[in-house]
């Protein structure tokens, strides 16, 4: 089926172009991008008043499969992924099992091929059975085709052993997701370090415990030659370190997600552990740096950090609930509201950071484009649709997120991915 999208404002990064036209899709691909595009297709969709972007890629999901299928599975992660505007979402290792070996990764990349209406791509854990022991088959998962290989939901805290694995990525090129938490200092923390904490009577993460992994990373990364990704940034000297080893013109990147940008811990409700995520909600000062990275593109990435955990497991008390909270399905609409809208970042910014600098990092090369002749991964984003988020109305099979009756600016209307319409907005 060839696509006709109207009147939309083009956002592309690749081509730099930024000005309302027309986008002609056929075969799967972007054939034309003209002012007015004079051709009858089967279907044609009026986008004005939003943009037009190339697919949105989050590099960091949670979809719990294998083991964890009652929070999440291929097929309901990637469909919510759809609603949330993504074509391509990278799945973190750790699962039950670990995905450790390459027949692992091959369970994922062809299930999903099976039920996934998206890209979905696969990441290997650094370590077997992500227990910091030893290295686990990274060159099988490498030619299995993982993009990345990541330990995320821990750190691999034998720094040796991280030099070993970083000097592998290093030879083939790709990049390492790292999750920056000194695990020993942690301690068993629960919320950020602050007086918010001290109130709740729970003890604490400083961001010591985020930033000396930062350091030692970014100072092994640069020894190594090997391409560092940090996770989730949420401290201000996050910002710091990667504002000066940009200048320094390593290769370096990172990435922040809309919960670290949007709330503090001054806006934890009490006992709603939905609040509760690793790196936990810092404060207002961190927040403005964030913000101010995100500004100066010393942050690249805007990542979700999906992590669905069941409503039974989140109803607990704050201390014994697992970390984590659902991203796909608010991304948007936050990026939009707290980034754009305030004039923080451009929308050209936004399509960098969820779609164009994802595409490079994890090397996708006809990918986060819309220039002719590029898979036609594309979504439509109406910027001032206003809504209040509903955890009810998400596809995920877990619901929980901390904007439960939030007011947002910013709705998905159409998700195409390889030239299909893939979601659609009611
Ligand atoms: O909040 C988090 N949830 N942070 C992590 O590092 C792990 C993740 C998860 O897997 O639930
Ligand atoms: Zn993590
Ligand atoms: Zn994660």
């Amino acid at each position: 089926m060839d696509i006709l999208i109207k009147n939309g404002r083009i956002i592309d990064p690749d081509t730099k172009r930024d000005e309302k036209a027309d986008l002609y899709i056929e075969d799967g691909k972007i054939a034309d991008v003209q002012p007015a595009i004079r051709k009858k297709a089967k279907k044609v969709i009026d986008a004005r008043g939003c943009y037009v972007m190339p697919g949105l890629i989050d590099m960091h999901v949670h979809l719990r499969d294998p083991g964890q299928t009652h929070k999440e599975d291929v097929e309901t992660g990637s469909k919510a992924a759809a609603k949330g505007g993504f074509t391509t979402i990278v799945a973190m290792p750790n699962t039950k099992p670990v995905i450790d070996e390459p027949t692992r990764v091959s369970y994922v990349i062809n299930k999903a091929l099976q039920c996934s209406p998206i890209h979905v791509l696969q990441t290997g854990a650094i370590t077997k059975g992500q227990k910091g022991e030893e290295l686990a088959d990274l060159e099988g998962m490498i030619r299995a085709g993982v993009p990345a290989l990541s330990e995320d939901g821990k750190t691999v805290m034998n720094s040796h052993l991280y030099l070993e694995a970083m000097k592998i990525a290093a030879q083939y090129d790709i990049p390492i997701l790292a999750h920056c938490e000194d695990i020993n200092m942690a301690n068993g923390g629960c919320l950020n370090d602050d007086e918010v904490a001290k109130k709740l009577g729970l003890p604490g993460i400083s961001n010591s415990v985020e930033d000396v992994i930062i350091a030692r990373d970014i100072f092994m990364s640069f020894d190594t030659g090997c391409r560092l990704h940090l996770c989730h940034c949420s401290t201000k000297n996050s910002e710091l370190m990667m504002r000066n080893a940009k200048e320094d013109g390593q290769k370096v990147t990172a990435e922040v997600c809309p919960h670290h940008f949007t709330l503090t811990s001054a806006d934890i409700k009490e006992g709603n552990s939905n609040f509760k995520m690793n790196p936990p909600l810092r404060t207002k000062e961190d927040v403005e740096a964030l913000k101010r990275g995100l500004k100066d593109d010393v942050f690249d990435v805007i990542s979700t950090d999906h992590a669905p955990h069941r409503h039974s497991e989140k109803s607990g008390s704050m201390r014994d609930a697992p970390f984590g909270i659902v991203g796909l399905e608010t991304c948007v609409a936050l990026t939009i509201s707290e980034l754009v809208k305030p004039g923080v970042i451009t929308p050209m910014q936004m399509a960098e950071k969820m779609s164009y600098n994802p595409a490079k990092i994890l090397k996708l090369g006809d990918r986060g484009s819309l220039a002719v002749g590029k898979e036609a991964d594309v979504v439509i984003i109406d910027p001032d649709a206003e809504y209040t988020i509903d955890a009810r109305t998400f596809v995920s099979r877990s619901k929980n997120t901390p904007f439960q009756g939030r007011r947002v600016s910013g709705e998905v209307k159409y998700t195409i991915c390889g030239g299909k319409i893939v979601y659609e907005a009611n």
